[in-house]
């Protein structure tokens, strides 16, 4: 892409609904004119964002920049609305991605005994069935919302069959989770209600699986979480629902706009679709999952990695920054960063040389990255198997993307198709 002239082109304004639309053309200037940029969120508090690739990666692992939001140097004006998690609700907050070492070395190594790749591999049938259900039941209409009917079920089904939360309870949780997504993920009014009682629900049910817990059985994940913890590694019961939470709250929105960006993505690139639909049809699979890592890196689901802080001076970039200062790094900009990857605005599923931030990097790199994969190749595949004439059914103009902070995804993703009797 041509480089942006910084006297036609002046700074683009950040955060509104363009911005909301389309971000990549203002990443673009700040990457190439304001790299390491301080700006004023639409919560009212300052903030830092990192944009290019080399500065981002090196801040996503630089042991300075605390999780911990209590390193915040928050602003009296700013106070309860800045979005950053505060102590409120502490016993929920305790959670790998308000964590530093060693607390967190802890937890994640309790949690990845629990959370292996081999347990994700074992799931893949459950995967599987689960999408063919959901598109078993708009199949035969030939339209369908893609994000309400399957993005969003998709990933909240499969994350409470692996948390272990049994299958009559579900529907409680997709509403809850519901609740949450269409409100913005912020902590007010329903949503907070909605966490509330996730929350009641999680803790009772850690406490019912330790009342009744067998030695061996129960192969799920809180109960492996109980057993760690109960052979003397010291996850309290708080802890186990903290982290119960997170599993759901980090691998939910997420893996929906994997999903809901990455067929949004497909649909508007007929050529790259086609190439991945022929080698499907001929079994083949590595297009597929070299395709969902690149889709990750062209439209990721997470477009500002969550928040860090600095716990004293230090330079990113060539920019000075202070104790306190917020620190956020734009993955979605990093990803597209012409100096790491050839041309970075074209979608090509065959990439291979494609080390992206899709999943962060660093010690919080995504602990539900194989569980992701899993879920997007799935559904990717699946859904172009069986509709293959899938196509967009409104103008892209027409459609809403989410203006949160961290997430960027589509509210609605209408498509029409020949219809499967
Ligand atoms: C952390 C992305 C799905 C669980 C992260 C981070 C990113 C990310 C960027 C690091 C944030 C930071 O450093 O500030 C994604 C994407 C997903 C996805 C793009 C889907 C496509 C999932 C799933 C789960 C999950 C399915 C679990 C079921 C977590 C957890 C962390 C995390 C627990 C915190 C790890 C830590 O702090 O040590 N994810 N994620 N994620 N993710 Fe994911």
């Amino acid at each position: 892409m041509r480089a942006p002239d910084p006297v036609r082109e002046p700074a683009p304004e950040l955060f509104t609904w363009e911005f909301a639309t389309d971000p990549y053309p203002a990443y673009a200037w700040l990457r190439e004119h304001a790299p390491v940029h301080r700006t004023r969120l639409p919560s009212g508090v300052e903030a830092w964002l990192v944009t290019r690739y080399a500065d981002a990666r090196q801040a996503l692992a630089d042991q300075r920049l605390s999780k911990n939001p209590a390193h915040h140097d928050e602003p009296a004006h700013a106070k309860g609305k800045t979005g950053i998690p505060g102590e409120r609700k502490a016993e929920l907050m305790t959670h790998l991605l308000n964590i530093d070492p060693p607390d967190h070395t802890r937890l994640r190594r309790l949690v990845s005994k629990a959370f292996t790749p081999r347990r994700v591999a074992e799931f893949a049938p459950r995967v599987q069935e689960l999408t063919d259900q959901l598109i078993d039941q708009f199949a035969d209409r030939g339209t369908a919302d893609l994000i309400h009917e399957f993005a969003f079920p998709l990933p909240i089904y499969a994350i409470c069959d692996m948390l272990g939360v049994p299958r009559e309870d579900q529907d409680d949780f997709r509403d809850w989770a519901g609740m949450m997504i269409r409100h913005g993920g912020g902590p007010r009014g329903g949503v907070a209600r909605s966490v509330k009682k996730m929350r009641g629900y999680l803790a009772e049910l850690i406490h019912r699986k330790r009342a009744g817990l067998r030695q061996d059985g129960d192969d799920d994940l809180i109960s492996g979480l109980i057993r760690a913890s109960d052979h003397g590694e010291h996850l309290t019961e708080n802890e186990a629902a903290a982290m119960a939470f997170i599993l759901l709250f980090a691998g939910f929105e997420t893996t929906v706009n994997l999903i809901g960006n990455g067929i949004y993505a497909l649909l508007r690139n007929p050529v790259q679709r086609e190439r991945l639909q022929k080698s499907l049809a001929v079994g083949e699979t590595d297009l597929l999952a070299t395709g969902v890592e690149e889709l990750l890196r062209y439209d990721g689901p997470v477009e500002i990695a969550t928040w860090r802080f600095a716990t004293e001076e230090l330079t990113i970039g060539g920019q000075h920054i202070e104790p306190g200062d917020p620190v956020l790094v734009v993955l979605a900009a990093a990803d597209r960063d012409p100096e790491r990857f050839a041309e970075p605005d074209t979608l090509d599923l065959a990439r291979r040389d494609n080390q992206h931030l899709g999943y962060g990097h660093g010690i919080h790199y995504c602990l539900g990255a194989p569980l992701a994969r899993l879920e997007g190749q799935t559904a990717i595949a699946t859904l172009l198997a069986r509709l293959p004439d899938l196509q967009l059914d409104a103008d892209p103009d027409d459609l809403r993307w989410r203006g949160g902070l961290i997430m960027r995804g589509l509210r609605t993703l209408p498509v029409r198709f020949t219809s499967q009797p």
